[in-house]
């Protein structure tokens, strides 16, 4: 099939290069013509795992191409992706669709034979219907049908997740858009992979619904581990107790210092917005956000604890500074209202991130930045592990503790054994696990 893509960035580049990967020939357009002439050149301007050789393989092989030629990518092409960016609106959260609306003119003045539109953004209930509005008005000859498909993509895990999704969803109105859809994810739904046709504003509140209650699950579970904390609870063993069940599920209860992202905040305020609009309050999304909003300079409060109650003119190291791992995305990452609060309680803070630390420079001022984990925690007062990157997975710790002013740690993702850490003479706080050893590590060790 030929199929184009407006939008090169994420979610546009993945998509691009896993369906040319399926087979299809792929043109990903996008108005920036320097980010087209890197991506041309082979260059790719962000970090995920293993889409530099996917790209470079399927361009090589003729599958995948880079364009600035709207007009020729919607006219050449049998499905047109709309890939563009959502953000949130200044001012109001409502999520920002001029992207989407100038992408929807230019696909109606360009289109030639019938085509399908399928929006791939993160789009509100209701899209769907304007993108048809927009191209119907723009061109009313148009033959055409506008699907939602919403992606679930993980950062740093979207190659897997393209190709073993647990679900495709594709909402449409115009059954002649079925048998086009089918032929786009045919290697995917030969292998029985759970291809879900819906209506089309359906489709799109499923991306919303997925992403707000996995956001109030993972808020959920930090609640717990504050409780935890103060009873005497381990919430590692609650989140292990309560996951088995099979109706609750084992993924997405890890406690932390609260979600960031690119989509978890953008679509959880999305969605209230679109509750508030048909006036039906969705009470459990409203208080998700504001729970995990306070959580993350809650965070930088721990550490002042950690640190006797004080850190003015102490030195703390952060590990890890995007929202996640294997990701160099800062959008809504704790780390930045982690070093607020410190800031605000007259710390220094050295941080380091394998990947982030460019994106890092240009959100945050006041703040220094070390060579590596080793290098931030010399001299350090306190060490504060942020994001679970592997290389801070097996730390040398009595290491560590040398090169430490007073060797304290504290770990936000639960990352460390508290036996292996007191081992080493580290003093050790974590998120919703008693200082002794966890109830977790004496099952697992007795097992
Ligand atoms: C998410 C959705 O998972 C994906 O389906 C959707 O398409 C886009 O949004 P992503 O934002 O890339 O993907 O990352 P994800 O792995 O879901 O993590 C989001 C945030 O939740 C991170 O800050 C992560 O640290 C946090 N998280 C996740 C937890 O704190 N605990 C968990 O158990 C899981």
């Amino acid at each position: 099939m030929r199929i184009s893509i407006l939008g090169s960035g994420y979610v546009g580049l993945v998509s691009g290069a896993c369906f040319a990967d399926f087979g299809h020939f792929v043109t990903c357009v996008d108005l920036d013509e320097k980010k087209i002439e890197r991506l041309k050149r082979g260059e790719i301007p962000i970090y995920e795992p293993g889409l530099d050789a996917l790209v470079a393989d399927n361009s090589a092989a003729g599958r995948l191409t880079f364009s600035t030629d709207v007009n020729a990518a919607v006219a050449d092409a049998e499905v047109i992706f709309i890939a563009v960016g959502t953000p949130s609106r200044r001012g109001d959260g409502h999520a920002d669709l001029a992207y989407v609306a100038s992408a929807s003119e230019m696909i109606g003045r360009a289109m030639k034979d019938f085509t399908v539109v399928v929006t791939k953004s993160t789009v509100p209930v209701g899209t769907g219907d304007e993108v048809e509005r927009i191209i119907r008005k723009v061109n009313p000859a148009a033959d055409f049908a506008v699907v939602s498909n919403p992606e679930f993509l993980r950062e740093g895990a979207a190659i897997e997740d393209f190709k073993r999704p647990d679900r495709i969803v594709v909402g449409l109105e115009d059954e002649r858009a079925r048998p086009v859809m089918e032929s786009v994810y045919r290697p995917l739904y030969l292998n029985q992979g759970p291809l879900m046709f819906t209506g089309r504003r359906t489709a799109e509140l499923i991306k919303y619904s997925a992403n707000a209650f996995l956001a109030m699950k993972i808020t959920f579970i930090n609640e717990i581990a504050d409780l935890c904390e103060k009873v005497g609870g381990d919430v590692q063993a609650v989140a292990r107790g309560i996951g088995l069940d099979n109706r609750i599920g084992s993924k997405f209860l890890h406690a932390g210092p609260g979600y960031g992202g690119s989509c978890f905040p953008k679509d959880t305020l999305a969605l209230l917005k679109t509750g508030q609009d048909y006036d039906v309050p969705l009470r459990l999304v409203e208080a998700t956000v504001s729970v995990n909003d306070n959580r993350k300079r809650a965070m930088g409060r721990k550490v002042i604890a950690a640190c006797g109650g004080s850190v003015r003119d102490k030195t703390i190291g952060l590990l890890g500074l995007t929202f996640k791992p294997n990701t160099d995305d800062m959008r809504d990452a704790p780390s930045l209202a982690i070093i607020q609060t410190l800031l605000d309680h007259g710390a220094r803070v050295r941080a380091y991130d394998p990947e982030g630390m460019d994106a890092a420079r240009a959100l945050i001022e006041g703040i220094e930045f070390g060579a590596d984990a080793y290098d931030v925690a010399e001299g350090a007062d306190c060490l504060v592990l942020v994001t679970e990157w592997n290389q801070f997975r097996s730390l040398d710790l009595s290491r560590v503790a040398s090169l430490m002013k007073t060797p304290r740690l504290v770990d936000l993702r639960n990352i460390y054994r508290t036996d292996e850490v007191a081992r080493a003479g580290i003093e050790y706080t974590s998120v919703g696990r008693r200082a002794e050893l966890s109830e977790i590590e004496t099952q697992e060790a007795a097992e």
